[in-house]
């Protein structure tokens, strides 16, 4: 099941921070692929959360024939679920999917940094924050990587390696190796806000926004124009309500104070809608409502 590269060194036991939709996903595509995964959330209410979505993500697949009952058991199985941080001690990769603010980022990081092997490395998955000023607070910055998954995590292919002037060589090898075991193609890119993907993605998203907001056509329209006029998979509004508008926000400002990119200054009723809390899907309602 678990497929190795000849050039990196096996990373075997994986320890997740941050249950929520990210890290939920990114657990279970560990243990879809054979890894034992420690997955750790702060309360009791936070875990249950991250079980059920993982539950819900593997149902699908069981309906849909791709795995048996057997086989969702196992999986499941495969991460054990805490809420002691400690319990990643003995981890030779440590990711991180909490909430994107530095100061947060930085604090677990100090904290993860005391508590695992000098050689395990410690990953984060943000989307825009600086991998080099989360790592500062460690006594391994050359060890400290950016691993970012894309929503859904069990689905989407790619998973950018991002690399800060510090980075040892030998951990971008193993963590792209990680990557290719689960069936990812890595690509690697220097520590900017937005890296790859979401620098191209997030101007065209605002955009969308804009003329949403400007009425100047239907959410349905927009959206429509880019599935079939562009062939995307999904339009940009439902692509923002996937993400979740308070993930977008944060991407976007991050974005827009690092780069001074009218592209990248957040639409105004994004911000209105996040302090309305139509915060997408994972709210019931964003652009589009969710039963
Ligand atoms: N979790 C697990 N699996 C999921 C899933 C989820 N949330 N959503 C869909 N799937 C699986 C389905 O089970 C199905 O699997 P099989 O083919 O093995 O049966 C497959 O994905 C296709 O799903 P559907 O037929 O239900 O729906 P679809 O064909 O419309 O695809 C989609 C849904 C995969 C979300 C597709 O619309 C898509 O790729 N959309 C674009 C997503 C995208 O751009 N993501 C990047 C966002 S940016 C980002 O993440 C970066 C950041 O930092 C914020």
């Amino acid at each position: 099941m678990r497929r190795m590269t000849s050039t990196s060194r096996e990373l075997r036991t994986i320890g997740v921070v941050g249950l929520g939709t990210m890290g939920a996903g990114i657990a279970e595509v560990f243990a879809r692929n054979g890894y034992a995964v420690i997955g750790v959330e702060q309360s009791d209410d936070s875990l249950d959360r991250g079980r059920q979505h993982i539950e819900h993500s593997t149902g699908r697949a069981v309906k849909r024939g791709k795995l048996s009952e057997g086989e969702q058991k196992e999986l499941v199985d495969r991460i054990e679920l805490t809420t002691d941080l400690e319990a990643v001690k003995a981890c030779d990769f440590v990711i991180e999917a909490i909430i994107e603010q530095l100061p947060l980022k930085q604090d677990l990081f100090r904290r993860l940094d005391a508590i695992v092997g000098p050689d395990a490395i410690l990953a984060t998955n943000t989307s825009s924050l600086s991998v080099t000023e989360i790592g500062t607070a460690t006594s391994r910055p050359g060890r400290v990587v950016g691993v970012h998954f894309f929503n859904p995590a069990p689905v989407q292919n790619l998973v950018e390696v991002i690399r800060t002037v510090v980075t040892e060589p030998d951990v971008l090898e193993d963590v792209a190796g990680l990557a290719r075991s689960l069936g990812k193609t890595p690509v690697i890119c220097g520590d900017k806000a937005g890296f790859i993907a979401n620098a191209l993605l997030f101007g065209y998203l605002n955009h969308a926004v804009s003329m949403y907001e400007g009425r100047y056509a239907t959410r349905e329209d927009i959206d429509a124009a880019m599935r079939f006029g562009c062939g995307y998979p999904m339009g940009p509004l439902a692509l923002l309500d996937l993400i979740g508008l308070d993930t977008a926000y944060e991407i976007l400002d991050t974005m827009y104070k690092q780069g001074r990119d009218r592209l990248h200054a957040p639409a105004p009723i994004l911000k209105q809608m996040v302090t309305a809390g139509l915060l997408g899907r994972k709210a019931g309602r964003g652009f589009y409502t969710y039963e």
